[in-house]
């Protein structure tokens, strides 16, 4: 799968280890940054992220910041962005069954590696339930939600 991950300068050093990760199960991975310790904001690499999933280019995206919140809400201020901030598997694995979620947010100073990367590994190995499920209806109710 072709994932894109992002992060702030509370994310980037978990970002890294899970891109890491990523290739190692043989993911493809788009980095967008940022790739340091210096203060950025989450709305730009949040903007970044998600920009490969709406073209296309990603099928899904991986965002981390300090907690994860402020990715997860910038990232759903773009239309069509489904994003979850999750800090245990359950909630990883019905973000995808239910929801359908395309961006993952994890809060590097909310989850350490070991579970980050379990919650990532769920989050990637389950499916939504589908269109002809009864989830799909709020789905299609969420996009006529602006933005
Ligand atoms: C940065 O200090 C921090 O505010 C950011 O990483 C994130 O946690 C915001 O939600």
């Amino acid at each position: 799968m072709r994932i894109v991950v992002a992060a702030d300068h509370g994310g980037f050093a978990l970002k890294n280890d899970l891109a890491t990760h990523l290739r190692s199960l043989g993911h493809e991975v788009i980095d967008v940054g940022t790739d340091g310790a210096a203060s950025v904001d989450y709305p730009d690499f949040a903007a970044l992220g998600v920009a490969e999933v709406l073209a296309g280019r990603a099928e899904k995206a991986l965002l981390v910041c300090g907690s994860g919140v402020g990715m997860s809400i910038a990232a759903n201020r773009h239309r069509g962005i489904r994003a979850v901030v999750c800090s245990d598997v359950y909630t990883a694995r019905m973000s995808r069954e239910h929801n359908n979620a395309n961006a993952l947010c994890l809060g590097a100073r909310v989850v350490g590696p070991g579970l980050a990367q379990q919650i990532l590994d769920v989050w990637l190995e389950t499916a939504y339930a589908g269109t002809a499920s009864r989830h799909q209806q709020r789905l299609d109710k969420l996009e006529k939600i602006a933005p």
